[in-house]
């Protein structure tokens, strides 16, 4: 079945109070819901009362304290009617039973390690008890957990712990109330034995707060850094948002089973552990930024999704893109700047671009969907942040915070729509955001075509824009000739030797012109010679820009222009016309010559040789080529995989042989003094990224010194940054050396599953015909579980969604396996199963042979019966005739 955004309706009954006794049993947990209810004026009246549900056995149900009557209830596991409800506030009590241990979706109340979680986002809730599951039903929540003392020592709930005690041999209970009203979306229990690391938070308003973060037992010391995140999150939050904590608690719990990263259930925030644990011997540098930004993330939630929740799920993108912007914000403050929105825009380009140019393309806030749960997705999350992002360029950022603050005061408490977020900001700036809205509802990548003129007589430059739009067909929508967009574009103009260039436009304000119309252009005057334009600095907007700079223009960007993203932009796109001129040349190129390549080269060693060191980390970014997907974008169609790998080979290739001597000296200027001691700070993260970047290259130009190189690392590493980046250049060159070091590294992390994670992963990766094999092996290795999801994303997913070479295998060997694990997966967790099949994604861009035999195995994909609705949904959108 569609659920549609036009046919949304105001439920018709809503629910005030709740009282839960959730009894935890491994295999039969039983739950008692008493539900304070009424009629909701804003409904119709009369109408029965039908409660969701998923897979319950329903025990019991009361009226007002009397059972229901014969007839009077319809019970099934997915719903429970009550067909003439009292037209007056009444209570329901009802009672079923539910099997923790057979959960293997991960949905509602589960076991992970025998510890009892729950995870309610999006309809989780109903797995647990029957219930108004809809985000507009928001009610006042009282847990009462009981369990055996032995086997759930912690027992956690949303809220404030109200008591704890005795209940019967063996047995305890604890009580949790939280006083502020939320959705069941975000309702939590935790049950099971933890270790537990605390500190305390004063917020601004005065209030104590105990934090605390629970790990498996033994693991107390790798949560430290987490602890630490969710303090720093919280004074950032005041500091820039002016938003404080409201509880007396703020719990975070890992599990080892997880569907997704994190989960910001009310004051009990649920992760996955990956997303925790932390210490120098087992997390990379990248963990702990992804550590801290999750953690900023789900705190932020408090009030972005919380306080202000969602109406309905159509408005995801209102939590989840502005909390991303949030963390986004948080990371640039607590890290580099430039740094983090360079990663910011690698991501989007490499997950969200594609999806907005595939098959499963939808707006950010999209019209209609089968399973909610396959919209967590790229779009509604990072193309969702670039629009509020967009929204503080164009208002700018007093005017954005104001509104900010009006969105927050005058929807706390209430489950708004983007409508209501954009209207604070209409009203704080005086400015019609009508227009602007249309980046909600249309889907695709606007490009936008740019040509500079300069007039030596009149002393002018003039730049001309013109955007387009892709029409996209969704099922929700036929294709519809879409609408101008509101475009921010950030600009400069760089004097072709450096420096500002003079000139001036009046519809340029704070270095911002706004591109409205379908075709516009600038007049800038007094300009003295002819400059280049600096376009889009910082990525003002989620676009792709068609503007043709020689490469000498590039090398000025490159070597001068004061924006560092649009530093970084110029040698992306210096390699990326190489990139896209060897992929497409037909032939295979045999040398990894070509005077394009030195170009890069030699702009590289002057960049290197003047700054690498002053910023190690940026420095790594301009040294990393365009990936293989984004590439394949920027081709387009006919894709063949395995010729943008050579094509990028060849030119890491050349790369390392031109620079080679420059990145020696680099890895000893930034090697770390034997003793110096660990930190995951970003600076020593960016050292630890340029020294790697620099491996990575000079083993691609020599790969036996580069081996020789890597096993040094390999023996010497203090972290697990260094030690990964040494394994990543050997797993690349086939032979002993890599086989050995292969299994050294599962053999020292046997019993450190996060740490075989990226030993699955980058086994998964190789980009040579024998990894489907490996796969398959490792499949089979007892460390590998399809019912664990980590597992599956860094064997399975790794090889789909990050190997394109041998994911697009020619004989579609690499299709058939994804398609072989989705089904296999599918019966036990289908959101994962579904998350999988995305890799399809690029089907339709490769060229027609691949393109042949990816088509057949989503086709028996589709045709199997008995398929989930998460799988069947996306298999269903990726087949649907364009
Ligand atoms: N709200 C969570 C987050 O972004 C994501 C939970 C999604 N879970 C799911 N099953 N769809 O922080
Ligand atoms: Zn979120």
């Amino acid at each position: 079945t569609i659920v549609r955004l036009a046919d949304y309706r105001p439920s018709d009954y809503l629910i005030d109070r709740v009282e839960l006794d959730v009894r935890l049993h491994p295999t039969e947990t039983r739950v008692t819901a008493t539900l304070a209810l009424r009629p909701n004026p804003a409904g119709e009246a009369g109408a029965p009362l039908v409660l969701d549900g998923d897979e319950l056995t329903l025990l019991a149900v009361a009226l007002d304290g009397q059972p229901t009557g014969p007839g009077a209830i319809e019970v099934t596991p997915r719903a429970l009617t009550l067909h003439q409800p009292p037209q007056r506030p009444f209570v329901l009590e009802i009672e079923t039973q539910v099997n923790p241990s057979a959960n293997t979706k991960l949905m509602g109340l589960y076991r992970s390690n025998g510890v009892y979680c729950t995870q309610c986002e999006a309809d989780g809730f109903r797995r647990i008890t029957y219930f108004l599951d809809r985000p507009d039903v928001m009610a006042v929540y009282t847990t009462r957990i009981e369990a055996d003392r032995d086997e759930a020592p912690v027992l956690l709930g949303n809220g404030n712990p109200v008591e704890q005690g005795e209940a019967g041999p063996g047995r305890h209970y604890a009580i949790w109330h939280d006083p502020h009203p939320k959705p069941a979306y975000l309702f939590a229990v935790v049950g099971g034995r933890l270790g537990r690391v605390g500190s305390r938070f004063t917020t601004m308003e005065g209030r104590e707060v105990e934090i605390a973060v629970y790990v498996e037992p033994g693991k107390e010391g790798r949560a430290n850094f987490a602890l630490d995140a969710v303090a720093r999150s919280m004074a950032w939050d005041e500091r820039t948002f002016g938003r404080a904590y409201d509880l007396d608690v703020f719990n975070v719990v890992a599990v080892s089973d997880f569907n997704m990263g994190a989960m910001e259930n009310k004051g009990l925030n649920i992760f996955n552990d990956k997303y925790v644990l932390a210490s120098p011997d087992t997390a990379t540098d990248a963990d702990y930024a992804n550590i801290e930004a999750i953690i900023a993330h789900e705190y932020f939630h408090n009030w972005s999704g919380n306080r202000v929740t969602c109406r309905d799920w159509f408005q995801l993108c209102l939590k989840e893109g502005l909390t991303v912007f949030r963390d986004q914000e948080f990371s640039s403050d607590e890290r580099s700047r430039p740094v983090h929105r360079i990663a910011e825009v690698r991501t989007l380009r490499a997950r969200q671009f594609p999806e907005d140019a595939g098959p499963l393309a939808h707006p950010v806030r999209p019209q209609a969907y089968r399973e909610i749960n396959n919209f967590y997705t790229a779009t509604v999350y990072e193309k969702g942040a670039e629009i509020v992002r967009m929204l503080r360029t164009l208002l700018g950022p007093e005017v954005f915070r104001r509104g900010m603050d009006r969105y927050f005061s005058t929807c706390d408490g209430t489950a708004a729509t983007v409508e209501d977020f954009l209207a604070a900001f209409a009203a704080e700036s005086g400015r019609d955001l009508d227009a602007f809205a249309r980046w909600y509802a249309q889907a695709g990548t606007p490009t936008v075509a740019v040509a500079g003129a300069y007039d030596a007589g009149r002393r002018t430059y003039t730049l001309s824009f013109r955007q387009s739009l892709p029409v996209i067909a969704t099922e929700a929508a036929a294709a519809a000739e879409p609408r101008p967009l509101v475009i921010p574009v950030a600009l400069g103009l760089v004097a072709p030797g450096g420096g500002p260039a003079a000139g001036r436009s009046e519809r340029v304000s704070d270095g911002v012109f706004v591109l409205e119309a379908p075709e516009d252009s600038l007049v800038f005057t007094d300009v003295e010679a002819a400059p280049v334009p600096s376009l889009f600095r910082g990525f003002s907007a989620p676009v792709k820009v068609d503007h043709a700079l020689t490469r000498d223009e590039r090398l000025t960007l490159l070597a001068h222009d004061g924006d560092a993203f649009n530093r970084w932009q110029a040698a992306q796109s210096l390699a990326m016309e190489v990139l896209v001129a060897r992929a497409t040349a037909g032939a295979p190129l045999a040398a990894e010559a070509g005077p394009e390549g030195d170009a890069l080269g030699r702009a590289l060693a002057t960049f290197l040789d003047g700054e690498a060191l002053a910023d190690p980390a940026f420095a790594a970014l301009v040294l990393t080529l365009p990936g293989e997907q984004e590439v394949a974008q920027a081709i387009g169609a006919d894709v063949d995989p395995d010729a943008i790998w050579r094509a990028r080979q060849t030119l890491r290739v050349q790369l390392g042989r031109n620079l080679g001597a420059r990145l020696l000296g680099l890895r000893d200027a930034l090697a770390q003094p034997p003793g110096a001691p660990f930190s995951p700070d970003a600076a020593s993260a960016g050292r630890r990224a340029l020294r790697n970047a620099a491996l990575d290259l000079v083993a691609a130009a020599d790969p036996e010194g580069g081996t020789a190189l890597a096993v040094a690392q390999l023996e010497d590493a203090v972290t697990m940054t260094d030690r990964l980046a040494a394994l990543a250049p050997l797993s690349l060159v086939p032979g002993e050396a890599r086989e050995a070091a292969l299994a050294r590294f599962g053999e020292t992390y046997r019993d450190e599953p996060l740490v075989l994670d990226k030993w699955f992963a980058l086994q998964a990766m190789i980009p040579e015909a024998g990894t489907l094999e490996r796969v398959r092996g490792l499949m089979r290795h007892p460390a590998f579980s399809l019912g664990n999801p980590n597992r599956v994303r860094s064997l399975v997913a790794s090889f789909s969604l990050n190997n394109p070479t041998q994911f697009h295998r020619p004989d579609g060997a690499g299709y058939d396996l994804t398609a072989e694990v989705v089904l296999a997966l599918d019966g036990k967790n289908p959101q994962v199963a579904a998350r999988l099949l995305t890799a399809f994604n690029t089907w339709r861009m490769v060229e027609d042979g691949r393109r042949q035999r990816a088509a057949e195995a989503l086709r028996r994909v589709a045709g199997t019966p008995g398929l989930s609705p998460d799988v069947s949904d996306i298999a269903g959108r990726s087949l649907a005739p364009l």
